[in-house]
């Protein structure tokens, strides 16, 4: 199985090596089933398919096996909806190779391996999705010259977490990416929400280490308004993030790519989140 992720700080920034802080949601998971076949076939079929088999391949060689299995996906985490489901996907698969042929690979090795595919499904991703979908707790995550490096966090008090849908679908992570980078290489402005993003995120985990859930408020909102510079949210978003308001949110921001899918609210209370959840059509989720 690999788990969804939601990206609690620092999306974008973390693929130029800033610090970001990620939880891996143990209750929404994908599920693959392998056995070995006579040729690759994967079931069902109305993936992305050409891309998921190109991800399947690249997975296997990376552990060196060869692709003859009949994979079949038994359950998934929603797709397009920032949740992480490629990274999902490419780690269930891993963990059921990794059982079918008694690799008894580490938790390092299953980051490493479902990494292959995630370069399939997204270009250059930091491999921050595909460490949250193995482990499956809060993290902090950050890019290296040519690793990468995690922590789990200690979070003092649970933080309680409506994953909410905009319902609008999001561009591919790829574009999403590229129009990012776009703005940081072309706008000297732009340029120094870095500096800012690099303190932010290291008040947000002591923030969560103390139980300081207003700073932590006022910095996740902070770091919406980043995001929204880089014109990563949509008029959707801020009408449901106005909506939210109403219901006693704490503070709102786009997770992951951003563009559509879903964003992310946190409340001061599980009471809270669960009298807005039914209104936003949200999934509760407490990380700590
Ligand atoms: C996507 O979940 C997170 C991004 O930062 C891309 C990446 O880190 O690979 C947008």
């Amino acid at each position: 199985e690999g788990y969804a992720k939601i990206i609690l700080f620092g999306e974008h920034f973390v693929v130029y090596r800033e610090k970001a802080i990620v939880s891996g949601l143990k209750d929404l998971r994908t599920e693959v089933s392998v056995e070995k076949s006579n040729s690759l076939k994967i079931f069902p079929e109305d993936w992305d398919i050409e891309r998921v088999r190109k991800a399947v391949n690249s997975i296997t060689s990376s552990l060196n096996i060869d692709n003859k299995i009949r994979i079949t996906i038994e359950k998934t985490v929603p797709l397009k909806q920032n949740l992480g489901s490629s990274s999902a996907f490419s780690v269930a698969l891993v963990r059921a190779l990794d059982k079918l042929y008694s690799l008894n690979l580490k938790e390092e090795e299953i980051i490493k391996h479902s990494y292959e595919g995630e370069r399939i499904f997204h270009g250059t991703p930091s491999g921050i999705d595909n460490t949250a979908s193995t482990i499956g707790k809060p993290l902090i995550f950050q890019k290296t010259e040519n690793s990468f490096k995690y922590e789990k966090i200690k979070i003092k008090e649970p933080l309680h977490i409506l994953i909410v849908p905009t319902g609008e679908e999001k561009p591919s992570t790829l574009e999403l990416v590229k129009m990012f980078r776009e703005l940081k290489e072309n706008s000297s402005l732009h340029k120094k929400f870095f500096e800012i993003y690099g303190e932010l995120v290291e008040k947000a985990i002591k923030a969560m280490e103390n139980g300081d859930i207003e700073k932590l408020s006022y910095l996740m909102n902070l770091n919406h308004s980043l995001l929204y510079s880089f014109n990563l949210s949509t008029p959707k978003i801020e009408f449901i993030r106005e909506k939210l308001r109403r219901e006693n949110v704490l503070a709102s921001k786009i997770t992951g790519a951003g563009k559509g899918g879903n964003i992310i609210a946190l409340f001061s209370s599980k009471e809270d989140a669960l009298k807005a959840k039914e209104k936003f059509n949200a999934i509760y989720t407490e990380v700590y």
